[in-house]
């Protein structure tokens, strides 16, 4: 039987068959998701907070911990989305205030456009850049001085994963 999952604060619906990830909920709504992993739970591009109905959704894997565990912005309620299935009803995804950015290259694909959304980064959760605002090659500059995006360091366990 279909699952239906409620997307906050976009307050959108959708339908979910059981055991579907959230991952292809996000994606069906045609929101931005990098999945630079391709849904392997090793990138945290699709971090997002379970507002309700963590009871409906399949437990965290061994390798969704790890991955949440390096995310400074992670709350009790963290998941990722590719690793998380739908079992029950009542899930009620609280999405991020943007679009994580797995990198600097990532950004610097978007030099000359205005921000869409806030563009995140995937660990700290923090706003690289605001929504609207344009994209320029010095900006990118001044965020290799501050941002790290030693992104891969981080999630070194996906070697071993
Ligand atoms: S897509 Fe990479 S962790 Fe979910």
């Amino acid at each position: 039987m279909a699952k239906t999952v409620r997307l906050e604060p976009i307050a959108q619906q959708s339908e979910i068959e059981t055991n579907g990830n959230l991952l292809s909920v996000l994606l069906n709504k045609d929101l931005d998701v990098l999945k630079e992993c391709g849904g392997r739970g090793m990138c945290a591009t699709c971090h997002i907070y379970v507002q309700e109905g963590m009871d409906s959704l399949t437990p965290v894997n061994r390798r969704e911990q790890r991955t949440l565990e390096v995310i400074t912005s992670c709350r009790p309620n963290s998941r990722l989305a590719c690793q998380s299935r739908v079992i029950g009803q009542g899930v009620v995804v609280e999405l991020p205030p943007g679009m994580y950015v797995n990198s600097l290259q990532d950004i610097e694909a978007l030099i000359g456009r205005r921000a869409e959304q806030a563009l995140l980064h995937p660990i700290t959760g923090e706003v690289l850049v605001e929504q609207d605002k344009l994209i320029t090659r010095s900006m990118l500059k001044q965020l290799e001085d501050t941002a790290s995006f030693k992104v891969g360091e981080f999630f070194s366990h996906s070697k071993d994963a």
